[in-house]
């Protein structure tokens, strides 16, 4: 009775009768919430998930497409230029260690003379060039000229001043000797000089370019120790673009990382903001320094270890 009673009151009093359907309504809300809740969490991790997904695999396919125009790249170079030392009578190849060296067709042997440079390298320079088409390059380290016309190749508007002591075995001065047959004939922009860095340096540098604000570019592979590399890069220092970039070859290879802190901490002092000792694609640890960039410019493809 009591029930039937209470029964009644609630369905006659309006009070009680709407707060019921309020508290109902809320409950009902709560529960559709609690079943939703699931499906709109899971739809949040699948947006995410798939916003990070998608960001970090168009990053990879960028950047793989990047390389592969590099690579391709560096090979068209890398035929332009030893289609020329073929029809000079010697075939561009490689050593077990996959450093470019060069045979001798007439003779039917290899020179004995420095080389090394290596495809990556070549890939590392078409990667500068797209962010810095440097117009005037200054190079230590000139064996037969291999390094020095793929450079010539790759920035074609450059001025290309390279300096050699003819120390590397005993064909260095026939590689000397070729060199300035295929300036001659291919490359008028490069000028090679006999001497050593850094005392001949002074000698070597081209004044029209220190006129005109210093070389943009340097690449560094005359003797490959932590003292010389140290010496090599004071020597051009004073001859260098407010702008400029100068890679290292071999740090990784030669084991020049002491050379390279030495090297890094004079160039702190003349603004050089920019310092990677080893590039870890490059195949045999090419290190390069840099001021006048902001340091995001180089990313992602100038990644490497600095110690
Ligand atoms: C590794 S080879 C250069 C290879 C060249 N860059 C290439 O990749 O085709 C090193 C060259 O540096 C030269 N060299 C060594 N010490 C030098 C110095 N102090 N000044 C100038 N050249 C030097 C040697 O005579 C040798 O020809």
């Amino acid at each position: 009775m009591e029930t039937v009673t209470y029964s009644l009151y609630l369905s006659t009093n309006p009070k009680i009768y709407y707060l019921e359907k309020i508290i109902r309504k809320e409950m009902m809300n709560i529960s559709v919430f609690r079943r939703n809740r699931h499906a709109l969490e899971s739809a949040f991790l699948f947006i995410t998930i798939s916003f990070f997904l998608n960001q970090s695999l168009c990053g990879y396919s960028l950047s793989a497409q990047k390389v592969e125009t590099l690579r391709v790249g560096a090979a068209r170079i890398a035929l332009r230029v030893n289609k020329i030392y073929e029809e000079l009578g010697y075939i561009i190849t490689k050593n077990q260690l996959g450093a470019t060296i060069i045979h001798d067709k007439k003779r039917n042997r290899n020179l004995d003379t420095g080389g090394g440079f290596h495809g990556t390298d070549l890939m590392l320079f078409l990667a500068i060039r797209d962010i810095f088409p440097a117009r005037s390059i200054f190079i230590i380290g000139n064996a037969f000229g291999y390094s020095t016309f793929c450079l010539a190749e790759v920035f074609g508007e450059a001025k290309v001043d390279v300096i050699d002591a003819e120390i590397e075995g005993e064909d260095n001065k026939v590689g000397s000797n070729l060199t300035r047959k295929i300036a001659e004939r291919y490359y008028p922009s490069v000028r090679l000089t006999i001497g050593f860095s850094p005392e001949d340096t002074p000698r070597a540098v081209r004044k029209e370019v220190i006129d005109t604000g210093g070389y943009e570019l340097i690449f560094i592979d005359g003797l490959h120790t932590n003292d010389q590399i140290y010496k090599d890069f004071n020597g051009i220092s004073p001859y260098l673009a407010p702008k400029c970039i100068v890679v290292i070859h071999d740090v990784g290879l030669a084991n020049l990382q002491s050379g390279f802190r030495a090297i890094r901490e004079r160039a702190n002092q003349i603004r050089f903001n920019l310092f990677i000792s080893r590039l870890i694609w490059t195949h045999f640890g090419t290190g390069l320094l840099a001021r006048g960039f902001p340091p995001l410019q180089f990313e992602p493809y100038f990644r490497g270890i600095t110690d």
